[in-house]
């Protein structure tokens, strides 16, 4: 028995040297150390043996239970942080590899020239006001000095919203300017204020005209504020941001809420104020309607007319970047193209 413990056991050590991976190394642990194994069968056996023979053979026995046991543990431990390691290998992160670019998104064309005209005000001293886009017909019209049934109600055609006892009385505002009288009412002078916005008209749509469009609206109420102030305001606003070549037109303009009105107008970029289809053949694109606060305007707010006066302007904000960029049709901005809206 001797012998074949010997053999046993230097076959199991080269065996043992051969395998170089985890399931081997289990098979061969089965093999002569498991249950059925040829050692534990060894071992099992020893009880039969006469007694003097079963201790020696049964010291042997063990010893070579014991170094098996330490060789198949130095053994698993080696093919184990062989393995770590070839792992580690596979799946190495290599951290100066330059990343995967991350696509940004952009503002929009329109929001960025919204907070450009917001900067350049901003810096004249005026302070950001918002407002709702669902308004009372009262300050959309009433208050502006356009009562029921005046005729300058047809400059601006109308979504409403809901009629109360027959009467029409919500709307989607139409301009910004209702947002002059919501300021004047919570404030007093002096104001310096500058009102961004959706405004909405139910109206055709052409390459100058949306139904829905942006205007900023300024409002300025103070003592002494003259006619210069305000031409002085839009002529620096017209130089930050369209350059010092381009051509601004004042001219007489009609608005109920201010007098005199105004509108300004910048020379076409397309045909240079030679007169296209874009300009209607005038030559000229219209930015903005603007003038003096009428005095009916400032008395529905509690404001005397004699002791303050003030300008006030409404421009649309999608006409900018159209004079700016040289875009032919404003409806190209909200048809959500991206080739069109990745080359701002
Ligand atoms: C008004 O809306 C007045 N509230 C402006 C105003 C304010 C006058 C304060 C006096 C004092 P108007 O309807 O002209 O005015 O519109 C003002 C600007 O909005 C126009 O000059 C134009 O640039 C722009 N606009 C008007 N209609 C459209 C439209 N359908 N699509 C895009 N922009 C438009």
């Amino acid at each position: 028995m001797l012998k074949e413990l010997e053999d046993l056991k230097a076959k199991a050590v080269s065996e043992l040297g051969s395998i170089d991976n985890l399931e081997e190394l289990e098979k061969w642990r089965v093999r002569y150390l498991g249950r059925k194994g040829s050692l534990t069968a060894i071992l099992r056996g020893l009880g039969e043996l006469p007694v003097d023979e079963r201790r020696t053979t049964g010291a042997i026995a063990n010893q070579t239970k014991v170094l098996l046991e330490a060789d198949l543990k130095l053994k698993e431990e080696a093919l184990k942080s062989k393995d770590l390691a070839a792992t580690l290998e596979q799946t190495r992160l290599d951290i100066t590899l330059p990343g995967y670019p991350v696509s940004l998104g952009r503002l929009h064309p329109v929001t960025q020239t919204l907070r450009e005209i917001c900067n350049v005000f901003v810096s004249m001293g005026f302070q950001i006001v918002e407002g709702p886009e669902v308004e009372w017909d009262y300050y959309n019209f009433e208050a502006l000095n356009i009562p029921q049934d005046h005729p300058a109600r047809d400059m601006w055609a109308t979504f409403w919203i809901d009629t109360e006892g027959g009467e029409r009385s919500r709307l989607l505002r139409t301009h910004t300017s209702p947002m002059q009288i919501r300021l004047m009412e919570k404030t007093r002078p002096p104001i310096r204020a500058l009102m961004p916005g959706r405004v909405y008209r139910y109206e055709a749509t052409d390459a100058t005209h949306e139904s829905m469009f942006y205007q900023v609206e300024g409002l300025a109420i103070d003592r002494d504020i003259t006619m210069s102030d305000l031409k002085g305001t839009l002529f620096e606003f017209a130089r930050r941001l369209f350059g010092e070549s381009r051509k601004v037109r004042f001219r007489c303009d009609y608005f109920p809420f201010v007098e005199p009105g105004v509108e300004m107008a910048i020379d076409c970029f397309i045909c240079q104020g030679a007169g296209c289809p874009l300009c209607k053949n005038t030559g000229w694109i219209e930015i903005l309607g603007a003038g003096m606060v009428h005095p009916e305007v400032l008395r529905r707010v509690n404001y005397d007319p004699e002791v303050y006066t003030g300008f006030a302007f409404g421009m649309g904000v999608e006409r900018i970047p159209l004079l700016r960029y040289g875009i032919d049709d404003i409806r190209l901005f909200y048809g959500n193209d991206l080739r069109f809206l990745k080359q701002f």
